[in-house]
């Protein structure tokens, strides 16, 4: 029956094949056994090791192995015949119990089958196990040459502003297959084309960026190396620093003569780690800086002060701040020059070596001239100094550098490409703060240092910004000096705060930091929670720094000669308010407001006086007066009262006042210097002017 069957089934599809070798092996088994129509006779059993579905990447392996024992009779031996179908594979045997090595070589499912067959030529059942290959993705990392040897280097990096950074991938594909790049590099530009193995990259600007880099095989698997992305950290090219120009005096009879042309309109060229700018400034002289007059004690000088704002057509002034002269001389708002005026300043120098200062001083337009950019450093020398100086106790030369330290703000760039300064107004119950942070008139310059001490001369010639400075490293240094001269002996410290108009000298010891950078930065002040760069310290070359600092002044210091208040004439009150009324918050002192017509103090000449000054307002003050070098007797806040020590033993004319201070100072009134009319105010320049200011008369001998 089957026999007759089978030429019908002939011309049938071959996928049945299979079923009919089954049949006619069967049929032979039936007919040619050697026990034929033995009922006993039982199929054999195919069994594949490893039975479980497989899965491996393209490339791999894998030995299969039919069971020898598994014809229930044992009617073996068995033969075996091994089918793989789907994706092709590399089959090294097909017919013995192991199949040998079977490799796979093409992503896909594969079906590996087998049957067997008994001594009789009885076949198994189909036994079939199923083998998914899988395509792996390429892998592999990234390296980076930025030129500075780090070549081959693969962790994150950090590169200076405006370099390129090459990186280089080291990418293989398990199975060989070609594969694609496309790197992403955020923040850079890249240069070269981003799909190809390796990728230059420009960082014009400063910041935190990352690179990454997926690659993909012809399969579409792809990888992201790192997995994490590269971090890189693209560090500002801070401007360079820039010294203070120092202007040479001509000489006439002995006299060192100079002339200082207020000038409007200059266009000064503002550097930043963000970019270069101009501003149209007032200067002196049509310099891009604020100038130095150095001086020694003893010196006579002349200053022919020119007033060429014509455009802003406002009377100035030269005013010297901290200096002990006549009040004819002192260039305060009671002798203004008007446009297209001069006037010749004239003094002696009669007073310690100090970081003086100078800068305009006209009625009502003090905050907006300086703000404009007119202002000066006067370093004053001494014996005392040059002595120091020389004996090396004391930094100098040019390990002798002024800072002189001004915030602003400047508006966006105009069509013209300029960038305007725009006022702080801070007329309010609370002060606003310029972002930009010049020195010398360059913001967070780097200043290239030695291995060495240096003594910087810190300027708060802002309107209004109080700075606590300190370093970023959080080194102590010591301060030498304050307003009016050094002080007997160094104060070690951390920070200092200057108030506007305050003035410190420091000395910073970079001798162990060789190829190290220090900041120096403004720590939260009280009118300043953000802590605020101001410059860095790059420290890269070697010296033999011969300083040992002075630990104390010669003898005859007159820092040392401490007035007590057992000496003092006459002690006054002034009491800084400020209150709402008029047309906003009004700036008074003992409750008035500037009135040029008015002298608010008559003081005797040679008078020793004690000055106190209660603060009562919401804000600090520093409080200035002109003519006179103070001593500081005590601070009292909160009903604890702090005799004077550390840094406020030094000569002061400026002196910060916090909100519920009294600070009270004595002072000698110098006959040989001191007459006239001066000015006593808050060196916030904006409060001087909205009339935070007395006047006080130094009568005649
Ligand atoms: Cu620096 Cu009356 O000021
Ligand atoms: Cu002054
Ligand atoms: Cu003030």
């Amino acid at each position: 029956m089957r026999r007759r069957f089978v030429p019908r089934f002939v011309a049938l599809i071959t996928s049945l094949s299979i079923f009919i070798i089954v049949l006619s092996a069967c049929s032979n088994g039936g007919s040619s056994s050697d026990a034929p129509g033995d009922a006993s006779n039982v199929k054999p059993i195919a069994r594949i090791s490893p039975a479980t579905e497989q899965f491996v990447a393209i490339g791999d392996s894998v030995t299969f192995t039919g069971d020898t024992s598994s014809d229930p009779d044992s009617d073996e031996p068995l033969s075996y015949q091994w089918t793989f179908s789907g994706v092709a594979t590399s089959i090294q045997q097909s017919t013995n119990s192991n199949a040998g090595d079977v490799i796979f070589t093409e992503a896909g499912t594969v079906s590996v089958s087998l049957v067997v067959t008994d001594s009789l030529g009885l076949v198994s059942d189909t036994a079939v196990t199923q083998v998914n290959v899988v395509n792996q993705a390429p892998n592999g990392s990234i390296s980076h040459d930025n030129g500075n040897g780090s070549a081959g280097s693969t962790g994150n990096i950090s590169i200076p502003m405006g370099n390129s950074v090459v990186f280089n991938s080291t990418v293989t594909d398990p199975e060989g297959d070609p594969v694609s790049y496309e790197w992403s590099s955020q923040g850079g530009t890249p240069s070269t084309s981003v799909t190809d193995s390796s990728v230059t990259v420009n960082y014009p600007n400063a910041g935190t960026f990352s690179v990454s880099l997926v690659v993909s095989d012809d399969n579409d698997n792809s990888t992201t190396i790192p997995a994490t992305p590269l971090v890189v950290t693209v560090v500002a090219a801070l401007p360079a620093f820039k010294h203070l120009p120092v202007l040479e005096p001509t000489m006439l009879g002995g006299v060192a003569t100079y002339t200082l042309n207020a000038q409007e309109s200059v266009n000064v060229v503002v550097e930043s780690p963000s970019g270069n700018w101009t501003t149209p400034m007032m200067r002196y002289n049509d310099l891009q800086l604020p100038p130095v007059i150095t001086a020694k004690r003893g010196d006579s000088i002349s200053v022919t002060v020119n007033n060429n704002l014509s455009a802003s057509d406002e009377d100035t002034t030269v005013h010297w701040h901290g200096f002990k002269i006549p009040g004819s001389q002192d260039g305060g708002p009671d002798f203004p020059i008007a446009v297209g005026a001069s006037k010749t300043y004239s003094f002696t120098l009669v007073q310690p070596a100090a970081s003086l200062w100078f800068h305009p001083h006209a009625h009502g337009t003090t905050a907006t001239q300086v703000y404009n950019g007119l202002a000066g450093a006067f370093i004053l020398t001494d014996d005392i100094t040059d002595a120091l100086e020389a004996n090396n106790e004391l930094p100098s030369g040019e390990y002798d550098i002024s800072l002189l330290v001004q915030d602003r703000r400047f508006a966006e760039e105009n069509a013209t490409g300029v960038r305007n300064l725009e006022p702080i107004p801070q007329l309010g119950m609370s002060l606003v703060l310029g972002e930009h942070i010049l020195v010398n008139g360059v913001e967070m310059p780097a200043l290239e240092v030695a291995t060495s001490q240096y003594r910087f001369r810190l300027y708060n010639a802002s309107n209004a910004r109080t700075y606590k400075f300190s370093l970023d490293n959080g080194a102590d240094f010591y301060v030498v000096g304050t307003d009016g001269g050094l002080l007997n002996a160094p104060v070690l410290t951390k920070a200092i705060m200057l108030g506007a108009g305050e003035r410190a000298e420091i000395v910073v010891d970079f001798r162990n930091r060789l190829n190290q950078q220090v900041k120096l930065i403004s720590q939260a002040a009280p009118n300043s929670a953000a802590v605020s760069d101001v410059m860095r310290f790059d420290v890269n070359r070697e010296v033999v720094d011969p300083v040992i600092l002075y630990s104390s002044l010669p003898a005859g210091a007159e820092v040392n000669t401490r007035l007590t208040e057992a000496q003092a004439d006459v002690t006054r009150d002034f009491v800084m308010s400020m209150k709402m009324g008029g047309n906003g918050v009004q700036f008074l002192i003992n409750n008035k407001a500037f009135d040029m017509s008015r002298v608010d103090e008559s003081v005797a000449s040679g008078a020793v006086e004690i000055w106190s000054i209660q603060n009562t307002s919401v804000m600090e003050h520093p409080f200035h007066a002109h003519a006179i070098q103070w001593q500081v007797l005590d601070r009292e806040r909160s009903g604890v009262l702090s005799p004077a020590s550390g840094i406020d033993l030094g000569w002061k004319d400026t002196v910060l006042v916090q909100p519920g201070e009294t600070v009270r100072f004595i002072g000698r009134f110098d006959p040989e210097v001191n007459t006239g009319l001066y000015m006593y105010h808050c060196h916030i320049l904006e409060h001087e002017d909205a009339g935070m200011m007395g006047t006080f008369e130094v009568l005649p001998p």
